[in-house]
């Protein structure tokens, strides 16, 4: 079996401010390296930023900052972000990078050779905070005489010579692919747009700008830029050093399990992208996921809408696992999510602070009380010790399935019915009311300890710093965590310490 898993976040446009989408769609890839870590995966993480193009050229100016002294400054302030979101990347790549630039043009020498490339000119509307060229009858003039997509992209008519990618003769090879592998595109809801997107016919697309200079010349032709997409989406791979194809990196790790996406940027990942790869003769990635948007009311938030909730505002205000909890909980994974402030205090007091860290609290209080702060050397399970525990054992190849699947959902709620079953257990079981019978009072500590343990480890990949202080209760570490161990009935040492633990999570005081 493949052991080696590759996943990777769109690399950010770091001229807007990080607002909760860019949170969401990090939190989430987060989620799942940590998860296949602990499975014993070796995981590449990759994330960073996007940072050619007319929008950042513009952003720079607007400041009269050279856009190289520009992108340096805001490429910082998402490093910085997926510390604060306590991300587990291993690597964090910048398309100003040299090693970035040097596969950027490789490739498009590849295309060059394979003769995916002309020269002609290019005449249409184009959107700047897109990146991004429309159809006529993507576009209309709104009230305000202005010209926008759909989405309220603005967009400006562009005339000028311009290289294009032979797009059009792909068409049927990217259709044959969807046929040919049902889950390269996730969910199945997003799957249909794009067939029948690329089914109404592919128009060959211009892949260089002349109008401007911020981007990654064309080789043999510098008066030319690289369009900034063909630009980003060759990160994936100039992060894994391509076209060194006998680099460890490379080899470990192409194709990409997944990338994790919004669903706004499916086309280029769904469509563009293996496009490119095709024309170069590169494997294609298993798998393209398009997550759902982060609402602010019914609208998408966004820096041009104004409605952005801050995730740095949040995370000061009640930290930063609680957020990754919420995020991951109440959205339905592949579909839009409405977030407030309300439900997620409430997910802070019911489940963090309620369900997980009052179980914690309350089965090592009384171990220590009980069992000499020791994990008890008898046990003895019956069926309602065991028909707990085993569910663990009993489900844990459909977890896997599941999360190869993305079902985020189907995993916290796995989680959520635990701790609810937990702590059902210890107040149905009233260890307290057994103090004659040792043998018993030893199996309820010890089976409840368990589970302790067994969600903790479930938990890690979504409140990771909240759950390695859980584990000092074992005397646990990081490292110590192992999803397949959620299996065994028998982890904990008997004997151990039971260590006592700071609270966890502090209930929210609500004035409703
Ligand atoms: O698109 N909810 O960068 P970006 C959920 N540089 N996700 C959201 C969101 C929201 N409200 N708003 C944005 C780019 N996103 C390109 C990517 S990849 C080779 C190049 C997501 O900073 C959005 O869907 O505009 C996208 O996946 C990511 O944030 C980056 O958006
Ligand atoms: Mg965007």
């Amino acid at each position: 079996m493949n052991k080696n898993f590759y996943i990777t976040t769109p690399i950010y446009y770091p001229s807007a401010k990080p607002h909760m989408g860019h949170a969401y769609s990090s939190i989430a890839a987060d989620f799942f390296a940590r998860f296949k870590r602990i499975d014993g995966f070796n995981v590449h993480f990759l994330t960073g930023t996007d940072e050619h193009g007319l929008k950042i050229q513009r952003a720079a100016e607007s400041k009269n900052i050279d856009p190289q002294i520009f992108c340096d400054e805001i490429s910082q302030t998402f490093r910085n972000l997926s510390n604060t979101l306590n991300l587990s990347n291993t690597d964090f790549i910048r398309t100003t990078e040299d090693r970035h630039k040097k596969t950027v043009q490789y490739l498009w020498s590849q295309l060059e050779k394979n003769d995916d490339i002309y020269l002609s000119k290019y005449s249409g509307w184009y959107s700047v905070s897109d990146e991004a060229f429309y159809a006529e009858e993507e576009i209309s003039v709104k009230e305000d005489n202005k010209i926008a997509t759909s989405s309220g992209s603005l967009v400006e008519w562009i005339e000028e010579e311009s290289y294009f990618f032979r797009l059009s003769k792909w068409q049927d090879s990217l259709l044959e692919y969807y046929e040919n592998n049902p889950d390269f595109i996730s969910p199945k809801s997003r799957k249909n747009e794009v067939i029948s997107f690329v089914k109404s016919g592919l128009k060959d697309l211009s892949i260089s700008r002349k109008a401007f200079s911020w981007g990654i010349k064309v080789p043999n032709n510098p008066e030319h830029v690289i369009y900034v997409w063909l630009d980003a989406l060759t990160n994936y791979i100039s992060a894994l050093n391509y076209p060194n194809i006998d680099d460890d990196l490379f080899k470990n790790f192409w194709p990409a399990s997944v990338h994790l996406i919004g669903k706004d940027i499916l086309r280029f990942h769904a469509v563009y992208w293996p496009a490119f790869l095709m024309a170069a003769k590169i494997t294609l990635p298993n798998k393209v996921y398009g997550h759902g948007w982060i609402l602010s009311g019914d609208e998408k938030m966004s820096k041009s809408k104004g409605n952005i909730l801050d995730p740095l505002d949040i995370i000061e205000t009640y930290g930063l696992d609680p957020l990754r909890y919420y995020l991951i909980k109440e959205v339905s994974f592949g579909n839009d999510g409405n977030i407030s402030q309300d439900r997620l205090e409430d997910c802070i007091n019911s489940d963090l602070a309620n369900n997980y860290g009052n179980l914690c609290q309350r089965v090592t209080a009384f171990a220590e009380k009980n069992c000499q702060s020791k994990v008890p050397d008898i046990k003895n399970f019956i069926e309602e010790d065991l028909s707990m525990l085993n569910k663990f054992s009993d489900n844990i190849s459909l977890i896997r399935k599941e999360i190869d699947n993305q079902n985020i959902n189907y995993y916290i709620n796995f989680i959520i019915n635990a701790l609810f079953e937990a702590n059902k257990y210890f107040n149905d079981q009233e260890p307290w009311k057994k103090k004659d019978d040792p043998q018993r009072l030893a199996t309820i500590i010890y089976t409840s300890l368990e589970m302790i343990r067994k969600i903790t480890f479930m938990l890690y990949p979504i409140i990771p710093e909240s759950t390695i202080k859980a584990l000092n209760i074992f005397g646990l570490k990081e490292e110590d965590i192992d999803f397949n161990s959620i299996g065994e009935n028998n982890f904990l040492k008997s004997g151990e310490i039971i260590n006592k633990i700071d609270i966890l999570f502090k209930k929210i005081e609500k004035n409703d």
